[in-house]
């Protein structure tokens, strides 16, 4: 299990005290992956099911309460993917102008390595078409190599670091990135400029 941030500290203004130059984009071949699951908002009902994950795979983990204030901040959204009815994974991220903050994002235990936090990272970067929204942003433990893989699989890059970022580790943060390629930033702006015309 993992260490978490408490709620607000995971959207608390961050200091970026080092600053490395972000990789070169990969174009991922996310796209072409086969939909298993199906992707929706989450609900009400689905908290119970999100909270166990949560608690499998956070040592600190939220409670129904942060879930409940964060997702009634505006521009606040939670998505989840199921399999047959069951909920395998959540995620919640806020929209802004410019770019989507990453806020929470789990999969069941049981589910993971089968594709369910791609679709669902997948659907997450298709909210980047809006013009002007190009990136999605989010700190990430440095003792969590196995979501900087799976980050990193998909064309994340660690753009810098944020020390000394949670409250009850010495630990540090990585300022995790995801940045539309500007072949495609070029082509959603022309699509929008001639659906204007
Ligand atoms: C990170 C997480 C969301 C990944 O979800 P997942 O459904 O297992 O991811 P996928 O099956 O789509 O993995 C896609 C690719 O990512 C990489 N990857 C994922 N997990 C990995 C691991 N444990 N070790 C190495 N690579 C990994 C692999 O390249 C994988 O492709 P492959 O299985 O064909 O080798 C999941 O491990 C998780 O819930 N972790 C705990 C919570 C967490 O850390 N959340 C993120 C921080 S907010």
């Amino acid at each position: 299990m993992l260490k978490r941030q408490k709620i607000q500290q995971v959207t608390r203004p961050v200091t970026v005290k080092t600053t490395r130059a972000s990789q070169p984009l990969e174009t991922t071949s996310i796209t072409q992956q086969t939909k298993k699951y199906k992707i929706r908002w989450m609900l009400p009902r689905d908290l119970a099911s999100v909270l166990e994950i949560e608690c499998q795979s956070f040592e600190f983990s939220w409670t129904k309460e942060d879930f409940a204030d964060c997702l009634r901040r505006r521009n606040c959204v939670g998505m989840v993917a199921t399999d047959h009815d069951r909920v395998v994974g959540f995620m919640i991220y806020e929209l802004s102008k410019r770019r989507i903050e990453l806020i929470n994002f789990g999969v069941a235990p049981g589910c993971r390595r089968s594709g369910v936090g791609t679709q669902m990272t997948q659907k997450l970067i298709g909210k980047l078409a809006r013009p002007g929204r190009t990136r999605i942003t989010f700190p990430l433990r440095e003792r969590n190599l196995e979501a900087q893989l799976f980050f990193r699989s998909l064309g994340f890059r660690a753009v810098s670091i944020l020390h000394k970022f949670y409250e009850n580790t010495e630990e540090d943060a990585y300022l995790m990135q995801y940045q539309v390629p500007p072949r495609w930033a070029k082509e959603v702006r022309s699509l929008t400029v001639n659906s204007m015309k």
